[in-house]
């Protein structure tokens, strides 16, 4: 990989994700340097939601799941025995694909993780602040009170964004956090990604090209090969900056599919 000097704020080493018997992913080893977008691409089905999972312990919460490998923030392992992953999960924070807030007003959308979190100070202050870093408080400053359900889904998405930023975390991971939404809601969201990675990390999910090589610094390429079982195993091919993925990739298969021309 081209140098990039910065420092890292997870790193992933040689890591193994089994769910059951099954190896979904192998030999995994990449730097996510601080104040980056990494972006996450490649074909369905070859690990990147399972890897990013791993980011902030979400595969715990699947029975079957199990890693092998090191993966640090901060240069602590986030496995280990004394690592508590609730807080873990406030450090590195995720968004999902689906714009999912609480049954609950707007307010109690950032004041509840807050609260939870034991966040002693002016709720109404962090309420405000939140919405403002998540781009999303002029459409929701007359109406905190009403249910989070009630915005449209970009609007939601931000909510959403703004509920993870409200326990300050260092890290925000996001698994194709665009795709249910319309193109203006997108191009919000592009929009906020740019401002929200001076003050934050952020690894994206994404099955946009345009939008891998607009948002991010970085880009991870993964594929998936078949294994001896019959099942399919994921693995990074190739992971540069995000300019040199698509204009100048060492490897043919992420020419191929960085120019669609894969398959
Ligand atoms: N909860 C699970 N239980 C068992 N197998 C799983 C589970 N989640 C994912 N897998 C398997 O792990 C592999 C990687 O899946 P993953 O969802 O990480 O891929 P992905 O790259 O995010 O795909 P997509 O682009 O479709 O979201 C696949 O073979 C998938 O079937
Ligand atoms: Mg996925």
């Amino acid at each position: 990989m081209t140098d990039v000097a910065t420092d890292t704020v997870l790193k992933i080493e040689n890591l193994n994700v089994f769910y059951g018997s099954n190896l979904a992913v192998k030999e995994v080893s990449l730097d996510i340097p601080l104040n980056k977008v990494v972006a996450f691409i490649g074909p369905s089905g070859c690990g990147k939601s399972t890897v990013l999972r791993c980011l902030n312990r979400m595969n715990d919460l699947i029975p079957s799941a199990r890693i092998d490998g090191k993966i640090t923030f901060h240069g602590n392992d986030i496995y280990a025995k004394q690592v508590d992953p609730v807080d873990l999960r406030c450090r590195v924070g995720m968004v999902f694909q689906q714009p999912n807030p609480f049954p609950k007003s707007i307010y109690e959308n950032i004041a509840f993780g807050a609260r939870l979190n034991g966040f002693k100070g002016d709720m109404a202050e962090l309420v405000e602040t939140s919405l403002r870093k998540a781009s999303v408080w002029d459409e929701t400053k007359d109406k905190l009170h009403q249910s989070g359900l009630a915005l449209s889904g970009g609007q939601q998405q931000r909510l959403c964004i703004a509920r993870t930023i409200a326990v300050k975390p260092d890290v925000i991971l996001m698994d194709e956090p665009c795709a249910a939404l319309d193109p203006i809601s997108t191009l919000k969201i592009e929009e906020l990604i740019h401002e929200l990675k001076k003050e934050y990390t952020i690894v994206i999910v994404t099955h946009n090209m345009q939008q891998a090589s607009r948002v991010s610094d970085l880009t991870a390429f993964y594929n998936a090969e078949a294994t001896d079982k019959g099942s399919k195993v994921g693995y990074l091919v190739e992971y540069d900056k995000t300019e040199v993925v698509f204009q100048n990739p060492a490897q043919k298969a992420t020419r191929d599919y960085v120019s669609g021309r894969f398959g």
